[in-house]
C-alpha cells in the first residue's frame, strides 16, 4: 500500500478548515473535504430562509472584511457563501483542497499508548494515517500526517433521529417525515410544495424548528392553508433583534466589563468572592433581559416562557433569534405550539400520539431534533481516542477550545463555540499555526486536564444546557489568554473606555 507523507493534514472545508488552512498555509496542508464545495452547512444544511444569526461584522475574518460591514441587516446564507469563497480565493485556499474525498479511517501509528505526553505538534515523522475515498471512483488512497486537524463540524452529516416504541415508528404513518437535513436539499418550490396545504408537525423548538414553522406559514398563506405544529420538549429564550429596552444586547454579555461579572478559570480567591457577590447582578441581567422578552413577546399567551434564566440559554450558545412576523403568524393560528413533558411520543396512522394520550393529526412530520456531532466524530477516530474523545458527562475537554489533552498531534477546530463561531475558530487556528511553529510550548498532559476540568466545571455551574461547550459568558477571558500564549498584548483596544464597554471583534484579533 502505498502512502504519501505530510506535514499537515485537514479534514473539512468548512468555515473551520478553511480557516485552519489559511493559518497553516505555509505547511502546505491537504484539506480533504467529502462534498465538491467549501462551506458546509452553509452549503449543505441550510434552509432557503436560513440567515446568519448575528450582523456581518461579528462573523468576519480579521484580515478579511465584509463588503459594507456596516450593513446591521443579517446576510443571508448565500451572502456567507459568497463571503467564504471570496476569502479563500483572495488568499488562495482552494489549492489546497482536495473535494469529493471523504476521510472514512483514521489510524494511529503506534496506538498501543493512549497516555501521551506533547511533545512537539509537528514531530518530524507520520503519527496520523488517513483513509480517504473519492466519491466518484470509490478509489481509496492513504496518508500520512505529523499533524491532523480535524474540522468535520457538530452539525450535519449525522441527524439525531429519535427512538420509539417498539412498532410506533414512522412506519405506522401514513404521512411523510422527514428530517431537517433532507428539507435543506429541497429547493424553494420543492420545499413549498412538501408544506402547502399540509397539517405540518415540526419536532423541535430550536433554531430549525422556529425557521422551518416560520416557512411553513408562509407556504401556508392564502385559501386552503393548514397550520404548523411546533412540538415542544424544551422552552428556550428567543429574542427578536439585539436590542433590549432600547440597549444595544452587546452591553450585556460581549464587553469586558460584562464579562467581568462572570467565573472565568483560573480566577485569584478575591475574583471567586466578586463572583460570587455579583451573582445577584447577574440575575438581574437576566431578569432585565427576561422583562424585555416577556413584555415584547407574547410568550405567557402561549405558554412559552421558559422556567430556566434567560443567561443559562445565553451561557450554551443556544439563544435563537426570531424570524419577523413569528407571532403574528401564530396569531393568525397558522403556527400552533404543543408542548410535550418527555421524549415519549410516537407516530399513529394520521399522526403523532403523545405520552398523555392526545394525538396531532398532521400529513408531514418534520424532525428538527438537531445532529449527532459526537458520534460524527466518534465514528472516525480509532480506539481507544474514540472512547476518549468525549468525558463521562458528554463533553469534549479541549485545551484552549483545540487540543484534547489525551490525544496527541490532533487539533479540533469548530467544537468550541461562542456567540460568533468563526471569530472563536479563525482565533484559535491562529494560536494553532504558532504552536506548530514552536514559537510556544503545550503545558503538560496534567495542566492542561486542569484546565479544561476547571472551563467545564464553570460551564456546568452557569448553564443546565453545558453539553454544547460554550465559552460565550468568558470568551474575552479565553482569548486573552490564547494572546498571552502567542506573546501578545490581550488588552487589544485602543483607550480604556472602549475596552470596557464595546465589544471585542475579530478585527481586534488582526495581527
Ligand atoms: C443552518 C445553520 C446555521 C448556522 N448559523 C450560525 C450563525 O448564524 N452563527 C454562528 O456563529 N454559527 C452558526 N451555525 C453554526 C455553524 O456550525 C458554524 O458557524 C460554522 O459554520 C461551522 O463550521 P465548521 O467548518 O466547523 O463545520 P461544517 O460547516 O459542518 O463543515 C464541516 C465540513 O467537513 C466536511 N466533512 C465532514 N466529515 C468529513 C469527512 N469524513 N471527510 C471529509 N470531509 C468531511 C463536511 O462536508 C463539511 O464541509 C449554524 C449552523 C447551522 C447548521
Ligand atoms: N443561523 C441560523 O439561522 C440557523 C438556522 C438553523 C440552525 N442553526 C444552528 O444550527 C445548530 C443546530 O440547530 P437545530 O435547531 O437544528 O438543532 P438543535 O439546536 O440541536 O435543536 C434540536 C431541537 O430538537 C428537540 N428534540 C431533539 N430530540 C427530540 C425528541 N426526541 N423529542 C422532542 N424534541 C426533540 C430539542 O429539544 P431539547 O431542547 O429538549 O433538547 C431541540 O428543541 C445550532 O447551532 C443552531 O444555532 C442556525
Amino acid at each position: 500500500m502505498m502512502i504519501s507523507n505530510y506535514k499537515v493534514g485537514i479534514i473539512g472545508a468548512g468555515i473551520s478548515g478553511i480557516a485552519a488552512a489559511k493559518q497553516l498555509c505555509h505547511y502546505n496542508p491537504i484539506v480533504f473535504e467529502s462534498t465538491d464545495s467549501i462551506g458546509g452547512v452553509w452549503k449543505h444544511c441550510s434552509f432557503n430562509s436560513t440567515k446568519l444569526q448575528t450582523p456581518r461584522c461579528d462573523f468576519e475574518f480579521s484580515d478579511f472584511p465584509w463588503p459594507q460591514r456596516d450593513n446591521s441587516s443579517f446576510p443571508s446564507y448565500i451572502e456567507v457563501l459568497e463571503y467564504l469563497q471570496n476569502y479563500a480565493t483572495h488568499f488562495d485556499v482552494f489549492k489546497f483542497v482536495k473535494f469529493n474525498s471523504k476521510v472514512v479511517q483514521i489510524r494511529h501509528l503506534n496506538n498501543h499508548n493512549a497516555q501521551h505526553e506533547y511533545g512537539r505538534l509537528l514531530s518530524g515523522r507520520p503519527v496520523w494515517e488517513v483513509a480517504v475515498e473519492n466519491n466518484q471512483t470509490k478509489i481509496v488512497e492513504w496518508y500520512g500526517f505529523e499533524l491532523l486537524v480535524v474540522c468535520i463540524g457538530k452539525y450535519g452529516d449525522i441527524p439525531i433521529i429519535p427512538v420509539y416504541p417498539k412498532n410506533k415508528g414512522p412506519e405506522n404513518f401514513s404521512g411523510k417525515v422527514l428530517h431537517t437535513m433532507e428539507y435543506s436539499k429541497l429547493d424553494k418550490e420543492s420545499a413549498k410544495e412538501l408544506l402547502k396545504g399540509k397539517k405540518v408537525a415540526v419536532v423541535g423548538y430550536k433554531k430549525s424548528a422556529i425557521d422551518l414553522a416560520m416557512e411553513c406559514a408562509q407556504a401556508n398563506s392564502g385559501a386552503g392553508g393548514q397550520p404548523c405544529t411546533m412540538v415542544i420538549r424544551t422552552l428556550h429564550w428567543t429574542v427578536p433583534s439585539y436590542w433590549i429596552w432600547g440597549l444595544p444586547f452587546f452591553l450585556f454579555y460581549s464587553t469586558r466589563s460584562s464579562q467581568f461579572l462572570h467565573e472565568r478559570p483560573n480566577q485569584t480567591l478575591l475574583r471567586a468572592l466578586l463572583c460570587l457577590l455579583s451573582s445577584p447582578m447577574r440575575k438581574a441581567i437576566s431578569k432585565f433581559i427576561e422583562s424585555y422578552l416577556v413584555w415584547k413577546l407574547p410568550l405567557e399567551k402561549y405558554g412559552l416562557k421558559p422556567e430556566h434564566q434567560f443567561v443559562e440559554d445565553y451561557a450554551s450558545c443556544q439563544m435563537a433569534i426570531l424570524p419577523d412576523n413569528f407571532f403574528s403568524e401564530a396569531e393568525k393560528g397558522m403556527i400552533q405550539f404543543k408542548k410535550v413533558s418527555s421524549s415519549k411520543w410516537w407516530f399513529w396512522k394520521n399522526g403523532i400520539e403523545f405520552e398523555d394520550k392526545t394525538k396531532l393529526e398532521a400529513d408531514v412530520v418534520v424532525l428538527a431534533t438537531g445532529f449527532d456531532g459526537k458520534k460524527k466524530l466518534q465514528s472516525l477516530l480509532p480506539e481507544p481516542f474514540r472512547s476518549l474523545v468525549v468525558d463521562q458527562s458528554g463533553i469534549m475537554p479541549l485545551y484552549r477550545g483545540t487540543i484534547h489533552p489525551l490525544i496527541p498531534n490532533m487539533a479540533f477546530v469548530g467544537y468550541i463555540e461562542s456567540i460568533s463561531n468563526l471569530q472563536t475558530a479563525e482565533l484559535r487556528c491562529k494560536w494553532l499555526a504558532r504552536l506548530a511553529d514552536e514559537q510556544f510550548k503545550l503545558p503538560s498532559v496534567t495542566k492542561m486536564i486542569e484546565q479544561t476540568t476547571q472551563e467545564i466545571q464553570i460551564m456546568k455551574r452557569t448553564t443546565r444546557f453545558y453539553k454544547r461547550l460554550c465559552i460565550s459568558t468568558f470568551s474575552i477571558n479565553h482569548n486573552d489568554v490564547i494572546c498571552q500564549e502567542m506573546g501578545l498584548n490581550p488588552w487589544r483596544k485602543t483607550n480604556l473606555f472602549s475596552e470596557a464597554f464595546s465589544p471585542y471583534t475579530s478585527q481586534d484579533y488582526y495581527f
